[in-house]
């Protein structure tokens, strides 16, 4: 079957920009704190390097639920059912999904991410390795309204959401984002999400700066994709990364600081900067056991099962989307 098409949702310009981002980056730099929506770090370039993180020994998100699916595939398998249809949120390369399809064996695949080039070559991939599965690619940002293929519109569904991107957003926008999907994927949908747990604050502080400098290469490509994609003239040679542990909000906190002071432009519209002023680019939210169940159940996902025998500590959780109901 392999992929069937690749639908894109996004809103460009005519040169091909994105409008939702030139119009985030004059607002986020109009602000006292200036910040810039994490998702806006995506762009082919930003995504491979996303890439490489995931692979650094500092990282260990991905290698601690990369080894949750592979060490409970078959109980998730059972708790799951066969022949959903497996909708992935911020697909990216899809490394973890294949081992997810082997357990699940789901009706279709629907990739959903915001790099379409990213997204072309992940789901030729997985054509090539699961070659009877239907695969309808969606090139959207997931934080806003997806329209998904009308093919699997009746088929019963799963969405997927791991990495800890749920982590990306402040609880407000995480409730409304999730309770979004439960709309668009219907009552009686489950919803596999990887969770981030807090811990100690070294672990979390090297694993957002680590010592090659892939993450602060992350962090600055933002500044770059404005030059490349905004005609801006920010001299990025004067911004440094910073990763902090925030314990108010338990969360990372990445910034972009400025050396010095300094004016640049961005679409010919001047901005100043003085020195040590920062740019607030990623958050990224961990939760203990009872945050991420109050999280699912705000928003209207019943957790039903969770996998968080990992070390350093991530989970996955099961969640179903449950009739509301009235009680006290
Ligand atoms: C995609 N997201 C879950 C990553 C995280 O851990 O917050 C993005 C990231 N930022 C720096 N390193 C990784």
């Amino acid at each position: 079957m392999g992929v069937v098409r690749q639908l894109r949702q996004i809103d460009a310009d005519a040169a091909g920009v994105d409008i939702a981002f030139r119009a985030d980056v004059h607002a986020g730099l109009a602000q006292q704190q200036k910040a810039f929506p994490a998702r806006w770090f995506y762009d082919a370039t930003g995504s491979a390097l996303f890439e490489d993180i995931t692979a650094l020994p500092e990282y260990y998100p991905t290698r601690s639920e990369t080894d949750l699916l592979a060490r409970h595939a078959a109980a998730m398998a059972s708790a799951i059912g066969a022949g959903r249809a497996l909708i992935e949120l911020g697909s990216g390369s899809s490394t973890k999904t294949p081992l997810l399809l082997d357990a699940i064996a789901p009706a279709a695949y629907v990739p959903v991410d915001i790099s379409g080039d990213f997204l072309r070559d992940s789901a030729l991939a997985l054509a090539r390795r699961f070659p009877g599965l239907p695969i309808y690619p969606v090139e959207a940002d997931f934080t806003q309204r997806v329209e998904l293929p009308r093919e699997i519109v009746d088929q019963p569904k799963l969405g997927f959401f791991p990495g800890s991107t749920i982590g990306n957003m402040v609880a407000r926008t995480a409730i409304d984002l999730l309770r979004n999907w439960r709309c668009a994927l219907g009552e009686g949908s489950l919803l596999l999400i990887g969770i981030d747990r807090i811990k100690d604050v070294a672990t979390l502080e090297l694993a957002y700066d680590d010592p090659a400098g892939v993450t602060a290469a992350f962090n600055l490509n933002l500044l770059e994709r404005i030059n490349r994609e905004l005609g801006g003239d920010i001299a990025v040679e004067n911004f440094a990364h910073r990763a902090v542990w925030d314990e108010v909000h338990a969360r990372i906190e990445m910034h972009l600081v400025a050396a010095c002071d300094m004016d640049f432009t961005v679409d010919g519209r001047a901005y100043h900067m003085a020195a040590g002023e920062t740019i607030h680019s990623e958050n990224s939210h961990k939760y203990g056991p009872r945050d991420a169940n109050l999280l699912l159940r705000a928003s209207g996902w019943t957790p039903i099962a969770t996998w968080d025998d990992a070390d350093p500590a991530f989970a996955l959780i099961l969640a179903e989307a449950t009739p509301f109901r009235s009680a006290p």
